[in-house]
């Protein structure tokens, strides 16, 4: 695919692959970001994994980028900066804590709110990182802050 077609139809050409950096790159300091059709995504490598998201946190917007990586429930996840919410970088799914509060012998157990933060696709090819958006149907919250009016890269065109 000629990733610089500017004859192409917009809209395949928003979910084609960007190359992003280098592979040996992002395995030293093990995140980056980019920007991928006026779309911020930051890409962590942990584990031997890559995993692509939105940017900023569904919540209010935090920056993902600057949290940190632990695992919850034996599934690593990014810890937002800002208020500390959990996300899988698997799959996006917000995790909490919860408990049955007419059983105080019970244990918090770990739950899944869903998939709230857009998880984009990570390929390798020849020492390249691509990022392709996905274009899953659905709607997610991190969209309101990647997309419209709260997104912090304006297109330029
Ligand atoms: Fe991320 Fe609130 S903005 S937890």
């Amino acid at each position: 695919m000629d990733l610089d077609d500017t004859e192409q139809d917009p809209e395949i050409k928003e979910y084609s692959s960007v190359c992003v950096g280098r592979e040996d790159d992002i395995k030293k300091s093990e995140r980056m970001t980019a920007v991928v059709h006026d779309r911020e995504v930051v890409i962590f490598y942990h584990k031997g994994e890559y995993h692509a998201m939105d940017i900023r946190c569904y919540h209010s917007g935090g920056p993902l980028h600057l949290g940190e990586i632990e695992d919850f429930d034996g599934r690593p996840c990014i810890v937002c900066p800002w208020h500390k919410y959990k996300i899988t970088l698997a799959t996006g799914e917000g995790l909490y804590q919860s408990i049955n509060p007419k059983d105080p012998s019970a244990k918090p157990e770990w739950c899944s709110k869903g998939i709230k933060q857009r998880i984009h696709k990570v390929t390798v090819d020849n020492g390249n990182i691509y990022v392709t958006l996905s274009k899953e149907p659905f709607k997610c919250d991190s969209d309101f802050y990647a997309t419209g009016d709260f997104k912090v890269i304006k297109s330029s065109s």
